[in-house]
């Protein structure tokens, strides 16, 4: 075979190596697939050979011919995306998404009370745990004692997704998980569990000034010999005047929940009104805030806990309704509107 076929191709690949811009590069194009083209030369060269031998340096030909092409507009891509890739390089970094009146960003007011509960919690010796969103219909809800079919799962209007998974209405679904976490622990005067799970809650609701569908709850429990509601009375009272800084009234009422035994709602005097009675607390003059309650033995059990050993309490603070409450937003919506006005008057407390 001819050998200038193999010289050609050689000699293209090593040129285009070296070509640093387009017009360089079009120069090699009509350098080799011009008209007057060393590859075009090739092809007319032909004309005083054999019919056998045309055949297959015909071919051959074609193929570089076709190599070549490609092997250019391989280099076109390359020299253009480096040529704005250059240009990127030079432009200066800024946000363009940034309000030019805004200096400095700030942290959500969820986000600040979340830091102060955990804070409070963190100084009496309680672990902060992560959990994550998207979890199972177990965690969720039957290793907190709610089967299949539970009248208790009507309350949480749940968003299933589509291969059997659920986003996590409560954090609840983190007890179980913790439990058998720390329960290895609770040996004769072993470690209590002192777990707090701040998180993010999914339910499918009708949204008003106090209900969103996308909020936070701060879920704490504490597992060990002898806990009582004295105990869970004690750490709630501790929390609220912390986080609040000063007395803030609170009411304790019975409330329902599979996983407590008893279980209790805790309200808050509304902030907002001062208990007179405002669209923020829908006209009560109370605020639903942390249902709480001594952890059912069959929710101990299941995290491998002997109930008959241990007792514990358990709390799901309303994270989002707290912040609320402490910075005095009217309407819980304001907290997921993105509008960084509303939002960003709350740095001040960092
Ligand atoms: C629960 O979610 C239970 N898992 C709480 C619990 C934990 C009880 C441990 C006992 C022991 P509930 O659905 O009531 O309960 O929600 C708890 C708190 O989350 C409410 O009091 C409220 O403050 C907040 N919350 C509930 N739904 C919403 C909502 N749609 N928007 C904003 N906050 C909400």
């Amino acid at each position: 075979m001819d050998n200038r076929i193999d010289v050609l191709r050689e000699e293209i690949k090593q040129k285009l190596s070296s070509v640093g811009d387009l017009a360089e590069l079009d120069k090699l194009r009509v350098g080799y697939l011009g008209k007057k083209g060393s590859i075009t030369a090739l092809l007319k060269g032909m004309k005083d050979l054999t019919n056998e031998e045309r055949k297959t340096f015909g071919a051959e030909v074609n193929k570089l011919k076709a190599n070549a092409a490609e092997l250019i507009d391989k280099k076109v891509e390359e020299l253009n995306r480096k040529a704005i890739e250059a240009e990127i390089n030079l432009m200066p970094v800024f946000d363009v998404t940034t309000p030019p009146e805004l200096t400095r960003g700030s942290y959500h007011p969820v986000t600040l009370s979340q830091r102060q509960c955990e804070a409070v919690f963190k100084s009496m010796g309680f672990t902060v745990e992560d959990y994550a969103e998207v979890v199972t219909d177990y965690e969720c809800f039957e290793a907190v004692n709610i089967p299949k079919h539970h009248p208790a799962r009507d309350m949480q209007d749940t968003y299933y997704l589509e291969n059997g998974q659920l986003l996590k209405t409560q954090t609840s679904a983190a007890q179980n998980a913790i439990l058998r976490k720390y329960g290895k622990n609770l040996t004769e005067n072993g470690v209590p569990i002192k777990a707090i799970f701040p998180g993010r809650c999914f339910r499918n609701e009708a949204t008003d000034a106090n209900h969103e569908n996308t909020f936070f709850q701060m879920e704490g429990m504490m597992v060990d010999k002898d806990i009582s509601i004295s105990n869970l009375i004690f750490f709630m009272k501790t929390m609220l005047s912390e986080v609040f800084q000063r007395d803030v009234k609170v009411r304790l009422r019975p409330g329902f929940f599979p996983f407590v035994e008893p279980g209790f709602e805790l309200d808050i005097n509304c902030l907002i009104c001062g208990g007179e009675g405002c669209p923020s607390c829908k006209h009560s003059g109370w605020l639903e805030l942390c249902p709480c309650g001594m952890i059912h033995p069959n929710v101990l059990r299941e995290g491998g806990i002997d109930p008959e050993a241990y007792t514990g309490f358990a709390f799901g603070l309303g994270l989002t309704r707290l912040a609320m409450m402490k910075y005095k937003v009217k309407d819980i919506r304001d907290f997921n509107s993105g509008s960084l006005k509303a939002l960003s008057q709350f740095t001040d407390d960092e």
